[in-house]
């Protein structure tokens, strides 16, 4: 075995000792001695910031004399500093006084990565050490770093994925169940898949978070999430899961990040998370329960799938722990991680200027010349329809259900022609109006 010939411990300060810091303690103290052979050097846990002191953290395997509550204190005297505390403050402060103190960083701060990476990306370069955020997106998915690395020398078109697993786990008993939103997530709180607030899952703040990330990556742009159009899926209902069914459709709440041309010959991008039905026959239909898939399209290699746990102590603690062997091993042989490459400088596009398609289920009335009324407001928006089926009920008075699915068409021009449909005096209701995706 070949051995740098200092063999001086690298200083580890892990900020934060919940579900995944806990994992991420455990496994450098039992890998020990694999970390020092594959490093050069041994890591040495010097402490871990906590908010309260006097809990039992047995499960850490480390001692007790490790944990403080003095975080700033605790980032100074480190080589590497492991930040899984999450939220915008203090972790962006002390994350940046590392920086400042000579100390590389991981992280899996999706929120603070997408709400402020370029100030991040820039101290790190200031100070000559490396930031790495693998976890931050899709759990213990190798992802950002083909994406940063692997993928370098190719150009990526599309990145669509599942990267939130609880809304999959959601809409996964939703359409195996055929049970109503709230009740699926009750379900998914009892069994842990779901926070006590589920908020930042369902209306898609996580997913819209890992989406600014991943399009930053895709397309070496700037992207925040407030750039991001979001939907989340407390909006879907039982009937929807149930249209997508009859249209051997499931629905999945998708993140997705696109390179777009626009008419005039300008490049953009488009990056929204909503819900959309997409067909069992796509590789993200099969998706189950809380797992996360990524589907990557680019030029020269063609399509690419990622797919794993996306959440999890262990699972996430893998992703952080790659990245403080990669950043450890460049403290050991030299050389820096990439840095923030956002050269290509796309705008982000409007959500009315993504190119969509829509499925429609409408309960109208049945009688002469109704369909010809729907056909019109399609016809004059331009969007083109690709199915149309219509359902009769029983009896003279009755009404029909219509079903209607349109080829791709600006987002704008499919909203509008929706909220128009819904206004007309033919129109009983619109029963679901869904995005459709992966054909
Ligand atoms: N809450 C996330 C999910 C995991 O449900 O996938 C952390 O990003």
């Amino acid at each position: 075995m070949v051995q740098a010939s200092d063999q001086t411990p690298l200083r580890v300060a892990l900020l934060g000792c919940g579900v995944v810091g806990t994992s991420v303690a455990r496994l450098l103290v039992e890998g020990r001695d694999d970390f020092a052979a594959r490093i050069g050097r041994p890591l040495e846990v010097v402490g871990v910031a906590v908010r309260r002191e006097g809990r039992d953290r047995s499960e850490t395997l480390l001692p007790p004399e490790v944990f403080t509550t003095d975080a700033e204190g605790l980032v100074t005297r480190a080589d590497i500093v492991v930040e899984v505390v999450g939220g915008i403050e203090p972790a962006r402060s002390l994350i940046l006084r590392a920086f400042e103190h000579g100390a590389s960083v991981v992280t899996a701060n999706k929120a603070l990565l997408a709400e402020d990476g370029p100030t991040l990306y820039e101290a790190a370069r200031r100070h000559g050490v490396d930031l790495y955020y693998e976890a931050s997106v899709a759990g213990a998915i190798p992802l950002l770093r083909p994406l940063r690395e692997s993928l370098a020398g190719d150009e990526v078109s599309k990145v669509l994925g599942i990267v939130n697993g609880t809304t999959n786990y959601v809409l996964d008993k939703m359409d195996s169940t055929g049970q109503g939103f709230s009740e699926a997530v009750e379900q998914a709180q009892a069994l842990g898949y779901a926070e006590a607030d589920p908020t930042a899952d369902v209306e898609g703040f996580d997913a819209a978070a890992k989406a600014a990330i991943l399009a930053s990556l895709a397309f070496h742009s700037r992207v925040t999430a407030a750039d991001v159009h979001r939907e989340g899926i407390s909006e879907v209902t039982a009937s929807d899961v149930r249209a997508a069914a009859d249209m051997d459709c499931v629905v999945k709440l998708l993140a997705i990040c696109e390179r777009t041309r626009l008419e005039s010959g300008d490049e953009g991008i488009s990056v929204r998370v909503h819900p959309a039905m997409i067909p069992r026959t796509h590789p993200l239909a099969g998706v189950r329960e809380a797992f996360n898939a990524v589907f990557v399209e680019a030029q020269a290699a063609g399509e690419l799938m990622f797919y794993g746990p996306g959440a999890g102590g262990d699972p996430t603690a893998s992703a952080v722990l790659g990245d403080v062997v990669a950043v450890a091993r460049h403290r050991v042989l030299g050389g820096l991680g990439p840095a923030e490459s956002a050269y290509a400088d796309l705008p982000v596009l409007p959500m009315g200027e993504a190119r969509t398609r829509y499925y429609l289920s409408l309960e109208v009335a049945d009688r002469p010349g109704v369909l010809a009324q729907v056909a019109e407001v399609f016809s004059r928006h331009g969007v083109s329809i690709q199915q149309v089926r219509q359902n009769v009920g029983e009896g003279e008075e009755s009404s029909a259900e219509l079903v209607i699915v349109t080829h791709t068409a600006t987002d704008e021009a499919l909203a509008a022609t929706v909220r128009e449909i819904s206004d007309l005096e033919v129109v009983v209701g619109v029963t679901s109006a869904m995005r459709v995706e992966g054909e």
